[in-house]
């Protein structure tokens, strides 16, 4: 009830009456003043005024009725977990999904003290500023369609983030998201898989939201929304509009069960698109120019001599000529 309350204050942004909050939910008055009460001691100022009601002074927490009270996503963030500190929100999606989670349970953290990256990498986690949030997916496709999970979560950040703050972002593929040429975001998706059958894929999202100080390591090429659009970024809307916008490319995805109804939406935020980049292949490293993505998310490079490679992310890594994109 607590998160249906702070749902209503919210919408209302006036007073609302003891009486109506009683009426709405079937509650006694000592049920409202108590869950009222509770929601002060998370931090939240709501003020109460006799013949009034009460009236919350917009300002957001990041908390588990904050997020229970904006998930209005059909299947994806529910439920959701929220945790003030965890090791790694992917770590504990997986131990989740082996318990019986079900597909569209979210994790969420405040902070990580071991957020991991891609390639065995870390990933910077302090508290009180970023979204860090792995989604649990148990997907009814084969095996190698997995790989796709993540572009399709790359286009949904893009897209939540141009929602929330009118930034317009690109994608490096393949899934990092990427503003003038910095790292905003990064995804990491890992799946338990036996023969043919997909038990689950956890897709762990790391977006970096407020002002902070980057690491040594990643201090020239990350960049966070802030400094990028001046205000306050909401953390609880930004990650709604991305689940939101998972929710319906996942559904295009589902429908022919891979990328080629998006890969031009895709190719469109692809920064390296017709640039030259080189491809970090174990087998020989080449350049070519980057094209776009095939209907399986590989990234197709034009070599010299016209030819086009699909390039599978799993084997190499592919760079900018001058640098990180
Ligand atoms: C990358 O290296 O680009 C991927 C970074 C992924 C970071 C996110 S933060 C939430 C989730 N939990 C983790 O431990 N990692 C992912």
């Amino acid at each position: 009830m607590k998160a249906e309350i702070l749902a209503l204050l919210r919408d209302r942004q006036d007073y609302v009456s003891g009486q109506e909050l009683c009426r709405r939910f079937g509650v006694s008055r000592t049920a409202v003043w108590k869950a009222i009460g509770q929601l002060k001691k998370e931090g939240y100022h709501i003020q109460a005024v006799q013949n009034r009601g009460y009236l919350l002074e917009q300002e957001e927490l990041f908390g588990q009725h904050e997020l229970e009270s904006r998930m209005d996503t059909e299947w994806a963030g529910h439920p959701v977990s929220w945790y003030e500190t965890l090791g790694s929100t992917n770590l504990q999606a997986k131990l989740d999904a082996e318990n019986g989670a079900e597909n569209g349970a979210l994790i969420v953290a405040d902070m990580q003290t071991a957020g991991r990256g891609r390639r065995g990498r870390t990933w910077n986690s302090p508290p009180g500023t970023n979204l860090y949030f792995t989604l649990i997916l148990k997907p009814q496709i084969a095996p190698d369609q997995a790989s796709m999970l993540t572009p399709l979560m790359g286009l949904a950040v893009a897209e939540g983030i141009r929602e929330t703050c009118g930034l317009q972002t690109g994608i490096k593929w393949p899934n990092d998201v990427v503003i003038d040429g910095r790292k905003v975001c990064g995804i990491l998706a890992e799946m338990s898989v036996e023969r043919e059958f997909i038990h689950y894929v956890v897709v762990g999202v790391g977006i970096n939201v407020g002002l902070q100080s980057f690491p040594e390591q990643v201090a020239d090429t990350a960049v966070c929304l802030q400094e990028k659009c001046g205000g306050k970024v909401s953390r609880a809307e930004l990650l709604v509009n991305v689940l939101k916008a998972f929710e319906r490319y996942y559904a295009v995805f589902r429908k022919t069960g891979d990328l080629s109804d998006l890969r031009q939406m895709y190719g469109n935020l692809l920064v390296s698109r017709d640039k030259e980049v080189r491809v970090l292949d174990p087998k020989g490293e080449y350049q070519g120019i980057a094209r776009g993505i095939n209907e399986t998310g590989e990234l197709l490079v034009e070599k010299e001599d016209g030819v086009v490679t699909a390039v599978y992310a799993g084997e190499v890594s592919v760079r900018g000529i001058y640098g990180y994109v």
